[in-house]
């Protein structure tokens, strides 16, 4: 039985009082166990959140890290500088880094490494846009996404990975993936993995559906059964987050 793993992305939101007075308030609520829960917030509020989240279950990670261990990389921040803090997850190639910041599938591959490398949980995003649905390629898509991902990540590390499906379309839109199409995209994903690392791997590995996850669509999703949780963003940071976590 795979354990769910429900992480909130909290995006460009909260700084270091807002983001420590949410935690504060929120920890309690989604403490329970039943989940894994994951709180990624700004670099700047790392510290005020996991000084907040100290002695509970609630992890917390960053939202995107250089591969890099150090270096002349202006505005960068290593993994190992994550680990120090005591960071324990980070997001890897999110569409919006993706799209807006040219990370590239090598890239994100480069940073699952070096993740790895470092001891932080990477999740891992893929998605397709609503191009490439329309166009009947989405699990073409989100199937290369995976295999450059995992380029050269040994079976023992891949178990680590949790790996997002994020349609693009989906994201911000109040447009959710139907149950459907998100377990299918997420059954997909979870076959390339069988096909790269064997199916015991593949049976472990914890696959979140993300885009326009709220309170009263996640149990549906949740309830697929290749959707191991979710990484959540809008509805991340409001007062009902609970209502997700908490969703059975
Ligand atoms: P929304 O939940 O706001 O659609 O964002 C999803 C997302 O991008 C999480 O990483």
């Amino acid at each position: 039985m795979r354990k769910k793993i429900i992480a909130g992305n909290w995006k460009m939101n909260k700084g270091p009082d807002a983001a420590r007075e949410f935690a504060v308030e929120m920890t309690p609520k989604v403490d329970g166990g039943a989940a894994d829960v994951v709180f990624c917030v700004p670099y700047v509020s790392l510290l005020a959140a996991l000084d907040a989240a100290k002695g509970t279950f609630v992890a917390i990670g960053a939202q995107n890290m250089h591969f890099e261990d150090a270096g002349a990389y202006t505005g960068e921040v290593s993994p190992g500088m994550l680990k120090e803090l005591g960071v324990k997850y980070v997001i890897i190639g999110h569409s919006e880094r993706r799209a807006y910041f040219g990370e590239t599938d090598d890239i994100v591959n480069k940073k699952a490494k070096a993740a790895l490398v470092h001891g932080l949980m990477p999740i891992l995003c893929v998605g397709e846009s609503l191009e490439q649905r329309n166009l009947g390629i989405t699990i073409e898509h989100v199937r290369i996404q995976v295999k450059i991902a995992f380029d050269g990540i040994s079976a023992v590390d891949a178990e680590k990975i949790v790996i997002a499906y994020e349609p693009i379309w989906a994201i911000g839109t109040g447009v959710t993936a139907t149950a459907q199409q998100a377990e299918e995209a997420c059954a997909a994903v979870r076959q390339v993995v069988a096909e790269l690392y064997g199916q015991p791997i593949a049976d472990k590995i914890r696959i979140q559906y993300g885009g326009s996850v709220t309170a009263d669509n996640a149990a549906e999703l949740f309830a697929q059964p290749n959707i191991d949780g979710g990484l959540v963003g809008g509805a991340s940071i409001k007062a009902d987050f609970d209502r997700i976590v908490n969703y059975q």
